[in-house]
């Protein structure tokens, strides 16, 4: 059977992505953002994932306004960079896992989750940035991806708990497909930021510490925690956070299993906007 390794977290900021393709990441101001994955770097090489499952939100790129899923599971063989203002990121195309997500997409709709299944999409920096953050510049992504995009853009937003369960779905999806593949699940976005209005430029340390330390340590009371404490604590792009819940939902510790480790943590501010956070759990 195919069983969940690991699961990692971090934030995307289109500014990384265009630091890294315009060749700007050894200047001071990135190179202190870099650091912070280069032991994730060589971490993902060791680890030679199978699939990596990638929670993230899609900025109105791949949806305009006029479709708007609040859960979308990809199950196209790929998936290319969008177009997002200034051309496509200059990275390698997404290569997906259609048998895996299909299985998981019949597993989690018939656990009550009503997924949007999308057999076409460009994937915009909210999936791209992450993979750049872990593996850097190849020539091709290390594995198959399997894209899970979750509005967090245009309200209602799906709650800290809805995800949380959700989760928990999608290791059962997993943990029952018939192949031996090491897969991790990756919840990305946040940390706190605010990208408009009068509280434009928000960033807040506190909360931000205080949300890993409860995703790593008190998830089940984390995933209760309401929108509106994301959004005043953690200003309006913050509730992109609720997608870690996601990914740490999935773990061995939560589901009746062993302890999970934690391999690393990070966090840096600023980068462009936001606060920069960063997770490595290991299921053991
Ligand atoms: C920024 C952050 C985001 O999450 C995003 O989607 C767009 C911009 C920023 O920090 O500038
Ligand atoms: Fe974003």
């Amino acid at each position: 059977m195919a069983r969940i390794s690991a699961s990692v977290y971090t934030s995307h900021v289109p500014a990384i992505g265009a630091a890294l393709d315009l060749g700007k990441s050894a200047e001071p101001y990135w190179q202190a953002v870099f650091k912070g994955y280069d032991f994730s770097k060589q971490w993902l090489k060791d680890q030679k994932p199978d699939v990596i499952f990638l929670v993230y939100n899609d900025h109105a790129n791949a949806f305009s306004l006029d479709v708007i899923p609040t859960f979308a599971i990809g199950t196209a063989p790929e998936f290319t960079p969008a177009d997002e203002g200034w051309g496509p990121r200059p990275v390698p195309k997404v290569i997906g896992h259609p048998k895996l997500a299909a299985h998981i997409a019949q597993s989690v709709i018939q656990d009550d989750f009503d997924l949007t299944i999308v057999n076409k999409m460009d994937v915009d920096h909210g999936l791209t940035v992450p993979l750049s953050l872990m593996c850097g510049q190849p020539q091709a992504w290390p594995c198959p991806v399997i894209p899970f995009a979750v509005n967090v853009v245009q309200y209602p937003a799906p709650s800290g708990r809805r995800c949380y369960m959700l989760g928990k779905a999608i290791r059962k999806a997993i943990e029952t497909y018939d192949e031996p593949l090491n897969v991790q699940i990756w919840g990305t976005g946040g940390m706190s930021h605010q990208l408009q209005g009068p509280r434009a430029g928000l960033i807040n340390k506190e909360f931000d510490n205080a949300f890993l330390d409860r995703l790593i340590s008190d998830p089940e009371g984390l995933s209760r925690m309401p929108h509106i404490d994301y959004v005043r604590e953690a200003g309006s792009e913050g509730i992109e956070l609720v997608m870690w819940l996601i990914a740490r939902g999935a773990m061995n510790d939560v589901n009746g299993g062993k302890q999970t480790s934690l391999r690393h943590r990070f966090y840096h501010v600023p980068a462009s906007n936001t606060a920069v956070g960063h997770l490595i759990l290991e299921n053991n």
